[in-house]
């Protein structure tokens, strides 16, 4: 069954097994092809980026290097990493005129610049200081110097020995000083910075392992650079609220930079992470080009984004950001070119605030020139040049529906197709005819309409005005239907039967024994191995929800949850009937859902009193909007009308496994369950007051 094995490895890990395509960094050979071509022709856009380029002092022939033996960079630090970024950048440049016109003088002169950093350069750090900094100049001129020298490998030029000697240069002195999670709560650039530079290193060394590592970080990784984190929250209408937005333009911006890097990097080696999780980079571009757009006709206002706080740990300190931060609003990073043309012109798909700040940058190039500023130095620029393509010739339908129920509304979302002016909405009942349901929406891309009578519709996005429907989403407009419903009746075996008809079975896992429960059997789990496994699929569309469930703890064991639902610590919504701190536990519990391991205390709710041991107790989880209430024995106990977080969100950017558990926490030092659950029922949509009571004055049957 090998070949089976290597496909599955091959989808699932998204991963080419075969080796590298060199050149395949920044820039494949057919890239540098149509540079060459649309140069040779002096066409605009791609002839006045290259004016720009040859007119940069590091593309000089002129431009003499100065390798340093040791780099640091940092406050407090002896900082000589003006030579790194300036040489990084003239090494780039003079290997990209190379690249385009065959002229081996510049060819020369990078290998000058490239031979001369890895036979001088021994290490980097910062002796005299605590300062970290120096982790971003190796994570940023990493991946610019490993790019150069992707370039240039075949250059005849470039002996075998001095591109070894280059290769062994970047794994020993660079590779190893960047690591994720740099801490787990982070700004997202310094993970991103790190991702770009191993997967760059790895393909320049050909290292699959290096690559992979990246790349499986980005899709799942625990910190801020894993795409899930860095695009916080995604909004109706594909509006992608990024980890720094509340922080400041500059480093809301300087993430669509690596992104991009780190996107084009794989996408020249077949791996798409433009993209993964429903076009999520595009998403965090096109929030991030609007917020800082002034918008046409108002007296130089900025564009309006959608928003949720966001609340997180970069410790000792707990900071709130409440709205998007107007600091560097307006920030002009020459970056937007290679993602609008990959989605514009590769997929078809509109990316229309991207191309606003595309054509504002002109004919870029970047900041580098002597003396300025560090930031100028974060990305290699000259996008207009290097990722510029021609108007895709056909124009695809819209795409990426995606749905969820919310204060009992159908909420639909979607992406744009290119030249469309509005979009219309239709719908149709299950064997039914389309109807229209809405029309003329322009931005965001979402609509909104109460549930029309419970049953299966289908509904498609129309671009107008050609008429092209998008692919039918199909949607269960029922505010009330059961997903799952364990009534853990059986008596022996590991499988959770669910009695919903929809075959989500779970599966017993560690030890727990079949007893008598509530209503018939239930079952009891140990409080050390066992916990009960879900399905994968159950949290997909879910925002209004109802989990209710009998329980019979018998002990308050630490942390221990009823359910967990999520990806890991850092992505998950769970029930804990037990609270602990350092000396004892008690029965204080909690409902929490957290997209970033909890440091957001506003997303909880708790119950006032203690839960007791030995006794059984049925608790309801229920969500309506933005309204969570908490039930106990039939009563709310407590309530938050400020949850913004959506289970279905959790799962969105992450290439985990899904680990929805009853009776186990994601965190690994929390204990197992020790009690019994009896009646566990999921369903989409808010139960009334009168069916929780109802629920918990069943008895047996
Ligand atoms: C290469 O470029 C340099 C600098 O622009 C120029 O002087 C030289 O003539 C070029 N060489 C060739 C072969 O075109
Ligand atoms: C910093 O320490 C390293 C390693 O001990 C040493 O090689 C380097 O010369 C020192 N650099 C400076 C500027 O002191
Ligand atoms: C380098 O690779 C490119 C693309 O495969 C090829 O066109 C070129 O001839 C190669 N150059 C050398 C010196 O091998
Ligand atoms: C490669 O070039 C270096 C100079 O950079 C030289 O010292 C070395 O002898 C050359 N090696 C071979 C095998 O040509
Ligand atoms: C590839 O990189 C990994 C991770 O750094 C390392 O463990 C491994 O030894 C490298 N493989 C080779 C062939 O160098
Ligand atoms: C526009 O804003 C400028 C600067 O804030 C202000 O001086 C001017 O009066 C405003 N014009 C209008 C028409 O509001
Ligand atoms: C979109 O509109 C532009 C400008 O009118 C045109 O050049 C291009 O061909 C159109 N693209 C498609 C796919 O229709
Ligand atoms: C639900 O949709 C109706 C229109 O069908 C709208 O009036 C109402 O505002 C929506 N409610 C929410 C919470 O979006
Ligand atoms: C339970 O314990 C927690 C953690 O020590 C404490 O904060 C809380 O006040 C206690 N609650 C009750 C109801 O005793
Ligand atoms: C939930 O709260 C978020 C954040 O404030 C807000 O954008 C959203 O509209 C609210 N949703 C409902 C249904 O009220």
């Amino acid at each position: 069954m090998a070949p089976n094995y290597l496909l599955v490895l091959f989808t699932t890990l998204g991963h080419a097994l075969a080796g590298f395509v060199h050149p395949g960094l920044m820039h494949s050979q057919s890239d540098f092809n149509r540079m060459a071509q649309k140069v040779a022709a002096k066409q605009s856009p791609w002839i006045d980026s290259f004016n720009v380029l040859v007119s940069n002092g590091h593309a000089s022939l002129g431009y003499n290097p100065a390798p340093q033996a040791w780099a640091e960079r940092g406050s407090g630090c002896q900082d000589n990493s003006v030579y790194v970024m300036n040489d990084a950048a003239a090494a780039y440049q003079t290997a990209l005129i190379y690249k385009i016109t065959g002229n081996t003088s510049y060819a020369n002169q990078a290998i000058r610049i490239l031979n001369g950093w890895a036979y001088t350069l021994k290490g980097i750090g910062c002796n005299a200081s605590t300062s970290w900094d120096y982790q971003l100049m190796a994570g940023i001129q990493g991946y610019q110097f490993a790019n150069a020298g992707e370039m240039m490998r075949n250059y005849s030029g470039w002996n075998t020995t001095d591109f070894a000697n280059f290769q062994n240069w970047m794994v020993q002195v660079w590779y190893p000083i960047c690591f994720y999670p740099f801490a787990q709560q982070v700004y997202a650039n310094w993970d991103l910075m790190c991702i770009a530079q191993h997967q760059a290193i790895g393909v320049l060394a050909d290292n699959q392992t290096m690559f992979n590592d990246a790349v499986n970080y980005f899709q799942a990784g625990v910190g801020n650079g894993a795409i899930s984190q860095t695009v916080y929250h995604v909004h109706p209408g594909y509006y992608g609220q990024g980890q720094e937005a509340g922080r400041d333009q500059g480093h809301n911006t300087l993430d669509i930079s690596m992104l991009t890097v780190i996107a084009q990097q794989a996408w020249n080696q077949g791996v798409d992470l433009y993209g993964f999780s429903n076009n999520r980079i595009l998403s965090i571009s096109e929030f991030t080009a609007k917020a800082n757009l002034i918008q046409p006709g108002t007296n130089g206002s900025y564009y309006q984004v959608p928003w949720v706080p966001y609340i997180y740990n970069v410790w000792p300190t707990i900071y709130w950001d409440t709205s998007l931060s107007t600091n560097s609003i307006g920030a002009n990073r020459p970056t937007w070119a290679c993602i609008y043309h990959h989605f514009v012109n590769v997929k078809g798909i509109a990316a229309p605030y991207t191309g606003q700040q595309m054509q504002n940058q002109g004919a870029e190039g970047t900041q580098s020139n002597w003396g300025c500023c560090s930031g100028s130095f974060d990305q290699l620029g000259y996008e207009t040049l290097t990722c510029s393509l021609d108007p895709i010739a056909y124009r695809s339908p819209p795409s990426g529906l995606s749905w969820s129920l919310v204060a009992g509304n159908v909420s639909i979302s979607w992406w744009g197709t290119v030249n469309a002016t509005s979009y219309n909405i239709v719908r149709a009942p299950q064997g039914g005819t389309y109807v229209p349901a809405a029309s003329g929406i322009t931005d965001p891309l979402t609509y909104n309409e109460q549930a029309p009578s419970p049953g299966i519709y289908y509904y498609v996005a129309v671009a107008r005005p050609d008429n092209i429907w998008s692919q039918p989403l199909q949607v269960n407009a029922n505010p009330q239907a059961l997903i799952l419903y364990y009534t853990f009746d059986a008596s022996s075996g590991n499988t959770v039967a669910d009695s919903s008809g929809n075959g989500n079975d779970g599966v017993l896992n560690g030890n727990g024994a079949w007893v008598a429960g509530k209503i018939n059997n239930g079952l009891k789990l140990d409080g050390s191995t066992g916990y009960v496994s879900l399905p994968g699929t159950i949290l997909q569309s879910l925002s209004d929800f109802t989990i209710a469930s009998w329980l019979y703890m018998t002990g308050w064991q630490n942390n221990q949850r009823l359910f967990d639902f999520g990806y890991g610590a850092e992505r998950c919504m769970w029930f804990s009937p037990t609270t602990c701190n350092i000396n004892s536990c008690n029965g204080s519990s909690t409902f929490q859902i957290t997209y970033n391991g909890g440091a957001d205390k506003t997303q909880l709710v708790n119950t006032p009193a203690n839960l007791n041991t030995n006794q059984w107790l049925h608790i309801a989880v229920v969500r309506y909007g933005n309204l969570t209430q908490l039930y106990v024995n039939g009563n709310v106990v407590n309530s938050n009308s400020y949850i913004y977080l959506q289970p279905f969100q959790l799962g969105q950017g992450t290439n985990n496994i899904a680990q929805y558990w009853i009776g186990r926490s994601q965190n690994s030092g929390d204990s197992h369950l020790a009690g019994i659950v009896d009646d566990f029922r999921l369903y989409q949509g808010a139960l009334t007051a009168a069916q929780i009571s109802a629920l918990a004055s069943m008895s047996g049957k």
